[in-house]
């Protein structure tokens, strides 16, 4: 049994795959939950076995983050209780070319991985500053820096999350404020279900089973990585692709010759 750290964590998408992995961590670190998703019975079911494993309180917050009524009742959740740790890891993907992908859908993927995501955040934010600690993850995708025929809307949602959360980063440079960028790969879940992946159909190499990813977010959080690629072995490689979009950005006022007639 763990020892309650007095400490707390939201994470969204707690009801199954990536998530409930954070929520079991975060719990055998001593942090009290609060458990956020739609499927509520899901989360009853993870919250009791998390107080009954690690001794912590587990709250459940049901919640559809492509609701605007919803999301506010979690703001003002953030705002009211706060939080000391915040995953903001609820997502999901339907990859089909845009003509093909029903207008809703286009909308909810953006609700919910981009404008749920950006507001959570906003909401906790402030408290964490002025207490002076806390940490925000915010879960993208591989796919951020993979744009596809069948995945404009879930690409580009992911890139809202990875340039939305690096100028945060600078933002609460100097405080006590960690946030971290975590860019997973393939990672063995239900989002397949929904995404339309069939993961047998993959190299079995090419596929991380959720635990080994958020142990990896976590150590990178302890190695104060703010963009974590737990696949990649050589930081180096990220911290590339950072300076070349800095070099490919325009920086000048003069037109480039080719395009002098
Ligand atoms: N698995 C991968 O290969 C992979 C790769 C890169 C990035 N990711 C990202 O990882 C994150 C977690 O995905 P996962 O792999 O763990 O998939 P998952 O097992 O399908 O989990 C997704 C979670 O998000 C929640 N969710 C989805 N829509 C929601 C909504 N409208 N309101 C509230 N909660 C909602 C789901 O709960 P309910 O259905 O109960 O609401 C579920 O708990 C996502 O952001 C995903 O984009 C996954």
């Amino acid at each position: 049994m763990t020892a309650t750290s007095g400490l707390h964590a939201l994470v969204t998408g707690a009801s199954s795959g990536i998530g409930v992995v954070y929520a079991d961590r975060l719990a055998a670190r001593g942090f009290d939950l609060t458990l956020l998703a739609r499927r509520e019975d899901r989360l009853r079911d993870v919250a009791r076995d998390l107080s009954a494993r690690h001794g912590v309180t587990a709250d459940v917050l049901a919640a559809d983050l492509a609701e605007s009524a919803d999301v506010r009742r979690v703001e003002e959740y953030l705002r009211v209780h706060g939080t000391d740790f915040l995953v903001n890891n609820a997502g999901f993907a339907v990859y089909r070319p845009l003509a093909d992908l029903p207008e809703d859908t286009v909308e909810e993927m953006i609700l919910v991985n981009v404008l749920a995501l950006a507001r959570l955040t906003r909401a906790a934010l402030p408290g964490m500053l002025a207490r002076g600690r806390g940490t925000i993850v915010n879960v993208s995708s591989g796919l951020s820096w993979r744009p596809f025929r069948t995945n404009a809307t879930y690409s580009g949602t992911k890139a809202f999350v990875n340039n939305f959360t690096r100028a945060l980063a600078e933002e609460v440079e100097g405080t006590n404020v960690k946030v971290q960028l975590l860019v997973p790969g393939v990672i063995r879940t239900e989002f397949h279900d929904t995404s339309g992946t069939d993961l047998d159909r993959l190299p079995p190499g090419m596929i991380m089973e959720a635990p080994d990813l958020v142990d990896a977010s976590l150590k990178g959080l302890d190695l104060g990585e703010l963009v974590c690629v737990p696949a990649q072995p050589d930081p180096e490689v990220i911290a590339r692709v950072f300076e070349a979009q800095l070099a490919a950005s325009p920086r000048s006022g003069e037109v480039a010759p080719r395009y002098r007639s």
